[in-house]
């Protein structure tokens, strides 16, 4: 992806994310946890991995961390939204996540995750480099009655699951990309490394 397009969608996630919290009524639990985990400007340069500690994350509740300059999902996903998931695979386009580049192979699976309760996600829209919007309703009126929660781009209207599939007879081509990230613990969640790094 053109850096242009990283720019754009940096921007758009920065100035965005309060909307999108305040719309899903998490602002008090969320902010913090984004001023709390952007690794500082040396870091970031580095391109150094981003721990984040998911303890407070509540089900249903999206933090967005910064990893080498690009917006970072963590929804931590309940029972429910999980539930959701395998109905929809008549309904996208690549449900099995047959494109290796989208994900590590550690990812590859219907959660599209290490752990099928957290979603860890690069919050860059597949078609031209937006910012989606986390919608995790059910059925709000203006995604329609079939809409089971996910991400909406508004640019040109991609929709994205809860595992960040993306939906057929959208512009965006590909699922959203699940960058490399392990378990450091149970609540700690390392962006920017593999599991094998430590095996
Ligand atoms: S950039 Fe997301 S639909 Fe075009």
């Amino acid at each position: 992806m053109p850096d242009s397009g990283v720019n754009k969608a940096r921007r758009r996630f920065l100035t965005g994310a309060a909307t999108v919290v305040g719309g899903a009524g998490l602002a008090a639990a969320t902010i913090p946890f984004l001023a709390s985990f952007k690794p500082s400007a040396k870091a970031e340069a580095a391109g150094a991995p981003v721990e984040v500690d998911v303890s407070r994350l509540q089900p249903g509740q999206m933090v967005t961390v910064e990893w080498r300059g690009k917006p970072v999902w963590i929804v931590h996903r309940s029972d429910k939204m999980l539930g959701f998931l395998p109905e929809l695979d008549d309904r996208l386009r690549d449900p099995h996540s047959t494109r290796a580049d989208q994900q590590p192979d550690y990812a590859q699976n219907e959660y599209r995750s290490l752990r099928p309760e957290y979603m860890v996600m690069v919050g860059i829209c597949t078609h031209l480099g937006c910012a989606p919007t986390y919608r995790p309703e059910i059925a709000p009126a203006d995604l329609g009655e079939d809409w089971r929660g996910g991400f909406f781009c508004p640019c040109h209207g991609s929709r994205f699951d809860l595992a960040g599939r993306v939906y057929k007879g959208v512009p965006a081509p590909t699922n959203l990309e699940v960058p490399p990230y392990r378990f450091v613990t149970d609540s700690r969640i390392l962006i920017g490394e593999d599991p094998e790094a430590v095996s």
